[in-house]
C-alpha cells in the first residue's frame, strides 16, 4: 500500500457508467464473482477511506452502508448540504459530509486512511473533478461487455487534452469484467 488516490468506476462497452435511470444493475451482474476476485479483495484490504459524490451516495438506502458496503472504512461524501438525518454507521464505517470541496474531502480522507489508499468511487461528476485537477494518482476502469445505449458518460465535458493516461495493467477480473489500471500523468 502506497497511500494512493484511486478513482475507479465500472463502464459499459459503449461508455456509460449507469443507464438512463441511474441503475448499475447491468454493470454489476457479476457482483458475487467480483467479491471473490483477488484484485477486489486486495482493494478492500488496501483501502483506508472512500470519497463519493452525494448522488452516488444517495443511490441506495443510506442506512444500508454500515452493514453491507464492501469498504468498511470512513466515507467522505461531497455535497453542498449535508442530509438532516445522519446515516447509520458501524465501528469502522463512518460518514463525513464535506461541503468545502474535493480537495478538502481528499485531505480529510488521506488523513483518515493513515497511509492506505483512498478510493474515489464516483459518480462521474466527482471523478471528472479529480482528473481535471490532477487529484488522483490512478484511474481504474472496469469494462463490462454490455451496451446501455443511454446514461451518464465518465468523460463528458472533460478537455481531451487535459488528461493524459498511461496504462499500468489490465486483467480479466471476472468472466465478464476487464480491469484497466491507468496512471494519471500529472
Ligand atoms: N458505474 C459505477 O461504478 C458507478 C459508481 C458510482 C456511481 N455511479 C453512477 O453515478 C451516478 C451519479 O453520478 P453524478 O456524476 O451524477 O454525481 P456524483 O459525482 O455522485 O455526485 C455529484 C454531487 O456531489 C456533490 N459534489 C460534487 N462535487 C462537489 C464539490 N466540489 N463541492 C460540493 N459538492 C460537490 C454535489 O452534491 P449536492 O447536489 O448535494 O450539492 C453534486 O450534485 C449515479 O446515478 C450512479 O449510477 C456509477
Amino acid at each position: 500500500v502506497t497511500g494512493k488516490v484511486i478513482a475507479g468506476i465500472t463502464m459499459s462497452l459503449d461508455g456509460f457508467v449507469c443507464d438512463q435511470h441511474g441503475s448499475l444493475a447491468k454493470l454489476y451482474s457479476d457482483f458475487d464473482m467480483l467479491q471473490e476476485a483477488p484484485a477486489f479483495q486486495a482493494a478492500i484490504r488496501d483501502t483506508g477511506a472512500v470519497v463519493m459524490g452525494r448522488r452516488a451516495f444517495a443511490m441506495g438506502d443510506p442506512d444500508a452502508y454500515a452493514d453491507h458496503y464492501e469498504f468498511q472504512v470512513p466515507i467522505f461524501v461531497l455535497t453542498h448540504a449535508a442530509p438532516t438525518q445522519h446515516p447509520k454507521e458501524s465501528s469502522t464505517l463512518t460518514f463525513t459530509f464535506v461541503t468545502a470541496g474535493l480537495e478538502q474531502a481528499l485531505t480529510q480522507a488521506k488523513q483518515a486512511a493513515a497511509g492506505k489508499d483512498v478510493q474515489v468511487i464516483g459518480g462521474p461528476d466527482t471523478i471528472r473533478q479529480c482528473l481535471r485537477a490532477r487529484l488522483c494518482d490512478e484511474l481504474h476502469i472496469d469494462l463490462v461487455p454490455v451496451l446501455l445505449g443511454e446514461g451518464l458518460r465518465l468523460f463528458d465535458g472533460l478537455d481531451p487534452d487535459g488528461v493524459t493516461l498511461e496504462r499500468i495493467s489490465s486483467a480479466e477480473t471476472t468472466p465478464v469484467r476487464t480491469s484497466f489500471v491507468f496512471r494519471v500523468v500529472r
